[in-house]
């Protein structure tokens, strides 16, 4: 004990008066005439893979964008590099005696307000905090004495702006020992990927959702998903006047010319059964009453996408049976149409034709032709645009050409459109006369002023309206001027609450913590949309294994289920592995977020970092998540009943095993729960009949 005081104090010292450390592995001192040895270790030294940063990998000895790290024109050769908001555990068992860093926002870093929080654990106490930074802001010498302490977190938060992108450097950070020469790190969440989903059965059960809405005129296609043995045999009962089924492959059309609701029962058979659901199609003027579910390119392809990755894309829908539960929409995101600047010759030409119209560039060449493949497959294709000049990847946007793109995308034969903000906020007339290449990509510039924010998506709102098709309106501006209050007055159809997702824990916790605020907007044609899934092979042109853990996969396809969320797959379809597919075909689970009710399940209780989050359904029945965000496994009795809004005797289902558990009294018994660490149990609670 003596000596440790010693020797931290000594080490201290040292680093406080800059002295240079000899060496890597530099042996410091020997105190007295014992064997004790004290080490510096260097906190690039350990293994940093195990830390969870808001994007990207960790950087050793550099900057996230992999430069030397700067702190306000300071320079510094060693340290960590990593995005906000990010974690590292470390486990130290009493073998160190302090840890020193200068920690600061480092210079790469441009535009929106970059802010952190750097902050020391020690066994879950705060030891030490950087308070809010700013870049610019001088390092700060992290100084703490770690004496006895098992396990340490290094943390940067996002000092409160919302964004898990700003660039964090623990620089010149290094520990102290009682004479170990590294300590491990550790990774809390099991990486072994364990299967949940019972195979479906042989039989026939139809799948997916039991709403459907479409305006008079518009063309109708509707596909009866359902898992069983082929050949099956499709047929409805009460049919409206005007549709017709395809009795092999269960696809209906036509065209509805009047309002009205027409409950139909739907019957799928096969050798082994036979299965019957109702389907509820309400023609009027609102679209999409349960969420959108399918594909979006972006979050695998970003600006290598082409005509030929996306009919793959849909192919796979296909084959790998998604089509049969429910997934539908093959959304081409940015990289359709022409660059501004891009070096890629496959990405340059004109952006309009004489006569105005958007020319997509040559890896697409015939959108039309694309759409009519997708159909065939009895899926639905969307495509993207900005209402500025540029897309966010700097394509050409539709400012300007608002009626045109609509009136071209309806011609196409496009089923969705999301409409992202990126340069909208650098509309200025004159700049863009002068000097378009001037004008930046993505600016939140006027998201913050309601008329204006509002302004562009009413434009298109109405002209998609206007087309003799229904077009899913879907707007990307981030959540600005709390587009949840307004997106249902410019026919929006879902609008993302929060900024991009990555595929790691804490931007999946960061924005599914941000959501409750919009919940009570969520219904049927209306839905918050907290970004696409980020499982299976994701990597914006840079593919790789999400890098989301098994149980961080179930809680963030639960939580968006619960959400009511569009489930946009994000990514490529074609390497689909045996768990994500099994975690992307539990149809128990999807029905709730298919849920013709359309509520948002909000948090209703936490519990430490148990966060109980409750969805109303229209059976009456409540779907309940158990939701772990914290570092340790969770044993609990449960017994608050209560507080979720249940009550009486209830059947316990849980959905991912699809096994009825127990059936209680909600006032006198109790449901022990097990919830792994960042895991999620999501139960069903069921007045028995
Ligand atoms: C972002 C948007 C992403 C993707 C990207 C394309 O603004 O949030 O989802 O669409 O633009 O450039």
């Amino acid at each position: 004990m003596k000596a440790n005081k010693i020797i931290t104090t000594l080490s201290k010292t040292i680093d406080v008066k800059r002295l240079k450390l000899i060496g890597v592995f530099t042996i410091l001192s020997i105190i007295g005439t014992g064997n004790l040895v004290a080490q510096t270790v260097w906190l690039d030294q350990l293994d940093l893979s195990a830390a969870t940063q808001g994007f990207g990998s960790p950087r050793k000895n550099k900057s996230v964008d992999g430069r030397t790290i700067t702190i306000a024109g300071k320079a510094f050769d060693r340290g960590f590099g990593t995005h906000s908001e990010s974690s590292l555990l470390i486990q130290l068992d009493g073998k160190a005696t302090s840890f020193t860093a200068q920690v600061g926002i480092d210079d790469e870093i441009k535009g929106h307000e970059p802010a952190v929080e750097f902050i020391v654990y020690g066994d879950k106490q705060m030891l030490w905090s950087s308070g809010i930074m700013r870049l610019g802001d001088t390092p700060k010498l992290c100084s703490v004495l770690l004496t006895g302490i098992k396990r340490l977190e290094l943390v940067v938060t996002d000092g409160g702006n919302g964004n898990y992108y700003d660039h964090a450097d623990w620089a010149d950070a290094k520990f102290q020992t009682t004479g170990v020469t590294s300590f491990p790190t550790v990774s809390l969440v099991p990486s072994e990927p364990y299967i949940l989903t019972p195979v479906p059965s042989s039989k026939p059960r139809i799948n997916g959702t039991g709403v459907f809405g479409v305006r008079p005129g518009s063309p109708f296609q509707f596909l009866i998903a359902a898992t069983g043995d082929r050949p099956m045999n499709f047929s409805a009962k009460n049919l409206p006047p005007g549709l017709k089924l395809d009795s092999r492959t269960g696809l209906i059309t036509g065209k509805l010319s009047s309002p009205g609701t027409a409950v139909v029962t739907l019957t799928a058979k096969n050798a082994k059964g036979k299965a019957e659901k109702k389907l509820r199609i309400v023609c009027g003027d609102r679209i999409a009453l349960t969420p959108p579910m399918g594909w979006n390119s972006w979050n695998c392809f970003a600006g290598e996408v082409s005509a030929d990755k996306v009919k793959r894309a849909a192919d796979a829908m296909v084959k790998s049976g998604l089509i049969n539960h429910g997934w539908t929409y093959i959304n081409i995101d940015d990289f359709w149409q022409n660059h501004r600047n891009s070096k890629d010759q496959t990405l340059r030409g004109k952006f309009r034709d004489e006569n105005g119209n958007i020319v997509p560039n040559s890896r697409f060449n015939n959108m039309k032709s694309l759409a009519d493949y997708v159909h065939r497959l009895g899926l639905k294709i969307g495509l993207y645009s900005s209402p500025g000049p540029w897309t966010c990847g700097g394509c050409a946007g539709s400012y300007g050409y608002e009626k045109q793109d609509a009136e071209t995308y309806a011609q196409w034969g496009f089923d969705y459109l999301k409409y992202d903000w990126c340069s909208y906020g650098n509309v200025a007339e004159e700049i863009l006369k002068n000097n378009p290449s001037k004008v930046s990509s993505l600016s939140y510039q006027g998201g913050d002023n309601l008329s204006v924010a509002i302004k562009p998506y009413k434009l298109m709102g109405n002209y998609l309206l206007q087309q003799p098709r229904d077009i899913v309106f879907s707007l990307c501006q981030y959540g600005m001027s709390d587009v949840w209050k307004w997106g249902d007055s410019v026919n929006g159809n879902c609008w993302r609450t929060t900024n991009d997702i990555t595929d790691t824990w804490t931007s999946v916790k960061s924005i599914a913590l941000a959501q409750d605020k919009a919940a009570a907007w969520a219904k049927p044609g209306n839905w918050n949309d907290p970004d696409m899934l980020v499982v299976g092979t994701v990597g914006w042109g840079n593919p790789h294994p999400s890098k989301l853990k098994p149980d961080e996969q179930y809680l963030h396809f639960s939580l968006w289920c619960l959400f009511s969320a569009p489930l946009l797959l994000g990514c490529d379809m074609e390497k689909l592995d045996a768990f994500t597919l099994n975690l992307l075909t539990n149809d128990e689970v999807i029905d709730v977020n298919q849920d013709p009710l359309g509520k948002q399940a909000t948090c209703l209780q936490t519990i430490g970092d148990l966060r109980i989050y409750v969805k109303e359904l229209e059976d009456g029945s409540h779907a309940v998540g158990f939701c772990n965000f914290g570092i340790e496994k969770i044993n609990v009795s449960y017994k608050d009943f209560e507080k979720l809004g249940i009550a009486g005797r209830q059947k316990v289902r849980d959905l991912w095993r699809q096994k009825d558990i127990t059936t209680l009294n909600t006032k006198t018994d109790q449901l022990n729960i097990a919830v792994p660490v960042h895991g999620v149990l999501l139960y069903k609670f069921t007045s028995p009949k």
